[in-house]
């Protein structure tokens, strides 16, 4: 697969979201399918997994323990602490130092690694000051723990005081034709600092696909269900499938599937860019790598961005109360 520059590592241009066969997206799959899947993308040129503490309250980490140490060496691994689950299903952010250096030796032990290469303050602690946790992360760093540090889900102002404590390697936040957060002013101090751009959901969740159903026939612990549920109301549903019948057709006039046009586009927005698509299946995770090699001309980027935006989509990407309290939508007020 082609290959892109992410702060000190070199990874392949489509990275693997690991987080799907754990939870998010529909059930669980056996572990030992997903040690199939995940063995089965280093296969085919994946260099850049992405996984956290919280996908399956640490069994997404065990897997890649459990199914790839023995490639360790042909992988970058990436995974994020700050962000967890009570017993009842309730998420907490809990940045508190202490805190953090404790997931960050449950993350090594369960990946079943000496380091990790990319690890992500998941979501910033409104309790606690950004430099405190980012501080945590740095002495990880400083104790050969981790080698590099991310952000997720964060805004401008907090991304410049974090970069004061320590340098930034990469921000994962939601980016996608259909979430445009980022280019509110994200991307442009990225580009200034030298910081590498991970977009999550980069298929909107599967609706870029073609294939996501709306909210009434996912299961109840589905994402599209709970925090990003507005877009896949019926009515907004309906509204939002509109584009996606000139959306398919750009892809066959492109000669590529509607998730290999949306992943295309991403990568069009930038060198340092490196979305990460999750899915449980083989034949999807070979599609998506196969975007790498699309080259967008100018035209179709520009024509892709007046189709499918926040203007022409119905619905946020998330709930109400969660759009509110997500550091990184401060830097767009709605
Ligand atoms: N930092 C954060 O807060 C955060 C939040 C969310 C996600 N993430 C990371 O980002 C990764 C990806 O995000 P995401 O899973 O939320 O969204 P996504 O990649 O945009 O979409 C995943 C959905 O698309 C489906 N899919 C994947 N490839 C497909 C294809 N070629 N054709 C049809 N359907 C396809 C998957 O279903 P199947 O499994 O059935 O294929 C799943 O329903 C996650 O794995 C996780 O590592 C990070």
């Amino acid at each position: 697969m082609q290959q892109r520059k992410l702060g000190p590592f070199t990874v392949s241009a489509i990275g693997l979201g690991c987080m799907n066969v754990s939870m998010g997206y529909g059930p669980r799959i056996a572990d030992d399918e997903a040690g199939r899947l995940f063995n089965a993308a280093l296969d085919q040129g994946y260099s850049f997994l992405d996984t956290a503490s919280l996908y399956g309250l640490g069994h997404n980490e065990s897997l890649i323990g459990k199914y790839l140490k023995s490639r360790r060496d042909e992988y970058v691994l990436a995974s994020k602490c700050g962000f967890s689950r009570t017993e009842d299903g309730k998420t907490v952010m809990d940045g508190r130092p202490e805190v953090l250096m404790q997931t960050c030796e449950d993350s090594l032990r369960r990946l079943d690694t000496e380091v990790i290469d990319l690890y992500y303050l998941h979501r910033i602690d409104p309790k606690v000051p950004v430099e405190e946790s980012v501080g945590a992360l740095a002495r990880m760093v400083q104790q050969g723990k981790v080698r590099t540090i991310g952000l997720s889900e964060i805004c401008n102002d907090s991304l410049r005081r974090a970069h004061a404590v320590h340098p930034i390697t990469a921000v994962q936040s939601e980016y996608s034709l259909w979430t445009r957060t980022p280019e509110q002013k994200i991307l442009a101090t990225c580009a200034e600092l030298g910081i590498g751009f991970v977009p999550f959901s980069p298929l909107a969740r599967q609706f870029l696909t073609g294939k996501s159903p709306d909210v009434t026939q996912v299961d109840e612990n589905d994402i599209r269900a709970t925090i990003a549920r507005p877009r896949f109301e019926p009515e907004n549903f309906a509204k939002n499938s509109q584009l996606l019948i000139p959306f398919g057709a750009i892809a066959e006039r492109e000669g590529c599937s509607m998730a290999q046009l949306a992943l295309a586009w991403l990568l069009a927005q930038g060198d340092s860019i490196v979305p990460i698509p999750g899915t449980r299946h083989a034949d999807r995770m070979i599609e998506n790598a196969g975007a790498a090699a699309i080259e967008l001309s100018p035209a179709t980027v520009e024509e892709l961005d007046a189709l499918i935006n926040e203007d022409t989509v119905a619905g946020y990407r998330y709930t109400d109360a969660l759009m509110k309290s997500t550091d990184s939508e401060k830097d767009w007020p709605r």
